[in-house]
């Protein structure tokens, strides 16, 4: 049984930016005035009606949203349950980062920057600020680790062909976590750019905010499932990167307590020997770029380099919310191992005609570890396309 404690109020975190004991903003003096800039302009924003109608306008006539909800037949044949698709994969630009970087660039016009600056992993974010920044006549820098530069290529020439600029760094494993150290200095430097943060990670106010531009998934996908079936489903599965996705179909069930929650972590390869990006399974709460909240560290408590298959997934912290609702058992986090993930990509492809994002595959693959044979009614977060991943596996 959930209790009450399960869960945060929703205004309450937009507020305070706390999830219990999670969250915050821990970072430099220099950087706080700007914090507390950007979470007062986005608490005016969400409620402006002339904001929400430009968003909505955006979501629905050039993102293409609501995004279809498909029963997945052969799919649930083959795992004996039902088995619904939430088909991120068909938003433009791939994946549910657009929902965020429209939300945070329309709030940057509206803050008067001329300049977005983005980290990127997989690249799908990237690509989203890069696009968002285009539509609204924007400037646009995105940071990426080199080696993800190099895996994500695609993605780095849609950046390109979208007219942002892009710096790779070669620090630490040249991922994600580099990527994100790399934009906070500019950051720092550069005090009239505004940060287009791609996860619920961070300081406040972005797990929050990042929460409330991706709740439309969970909001669309509650209403779409209680038409298709009358009725909530049993469980709801996303793969959690920095927990955007996650987050952003959860919301909508968090206070529902028949329906289980299940977050799927990129296992790796090797959980034990830390050769994994499962943070919530296998780290411990510190304090980590802004934010306290659950990271892969050390013997030292220094966060070390995550490792996944997905370029999304490697980044060793993990957004606050989630730390919270994994102390709290309200959502049950389990890692999904690298092979395990491509297994999933594989039959998504065969089983269905869809080409899955690796990042999503996890998702997939948590489904079949822990509801095949259930015969119970699932909805899956599917949150992106495969094409960035072509020819990996
Ligand atoms: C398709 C896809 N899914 C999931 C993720 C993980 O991010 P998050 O946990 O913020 O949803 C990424 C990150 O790049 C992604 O590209």
């Amino acid at each position: 049984m959930i209790s009450v404690h399960s869960t945060v109020s929703r205004m309450e975190s937009m507020r305070t930016g706390m999830f219990g004991p999670y969250g915050g903003a821990h970072v430099p003096p220099v950087l706080q005035p700007k914090l507390t800039t950007l979470a007062d302009a986005f608490l005016e924003a969400r409620v402006d009606p002339a904001f929400r109608a430009t968003l909505r306008m955006y979501l629905r006539d050039y993102v293409g949203r609501p995004s279809p909800l498909y029963y997945a037949r052969r799919m649930s044949e083959r795992l004996g349950a039902r088995i619904y698709l939430k088909r991120k994969d068909l938003n433009h630009t791939g994946a549910h980062k657009i929902n965020n970087t429209l939300g945070q660039a329309l709030l940057a016009v509206r803050m008067g920057a001329k300049k977005l600056i983005a980290e990127t992993g997989a690249g799908q974010h990237g690509v989203a600020t890069a696009t968002a920044a285009a539509l609204l006549g924007l400037e646009c820098t995105v940071f990426m680790g080199a080696e993800d530069a190099q895996r994500q290529a695609p993605n780095v020439e849609r950046m390109k062909l979208l007219g942002a600029e892009i710096i790779t760094t070669d620090a630490g494993t040249a991922t994600l976590k580099d990527a994100v150290d790399a934009a906070l200095a500019y950051y720092i430097d550069h005090p009239d750019v505004f940060y287009c943060l791609g996860s619920a990670v961070g300081p406040h106010p972005y797990p929050a905010m990042v929460r409330e531009f991706q709740s439309v998934i969970g909001d669309e996908a509650r209403a779409q499932i209680v038409d298709a079936e009358g009725r909530l489903p049993d469980a709801v599965v996303a793969c959690v990167g920095g927990g955007s996705n996650a987050i952003g179909i959860f919301s909508a069930f968090l206070n529902e307590s028949a329906v289980a929650l299940y977050g799927a972590e990129g296992g790796g390869t090797d959980v034990a020997a830390l050769r994994t990006a499962a943070t919530l399974s296998r780290g411990k709460p510190v304090v980590f770029q802004g934010s306290y909240s659950y990271c892969l560290v050390d013997e030292h408590n220094n966060p070390v380099d995550a490792y996944s298959i997905s370029a999304g997934f490697d980044y060793p912290g993990i957004g606050p919310e989630h730390a919270y609702l994994k102390d709290s058992s309200r959502v049950i986090y389990e890692p999904v191992m690298d092979d395990e993930a491509v297994a999933a990509f594989h039959m998504l492809c065969r089983e269905e005609g869809i080409i899955p994002a690796i990042e999503s595959s996890h998702a997939l693959a948590l489904v079949q570890k822990r509801l095949a044979g259930s015969g119970k009614l699932v909805l899956v977060n599917l949150s992106g396309r495969g094409d960035k991943d072509l020819g990996r596996f």
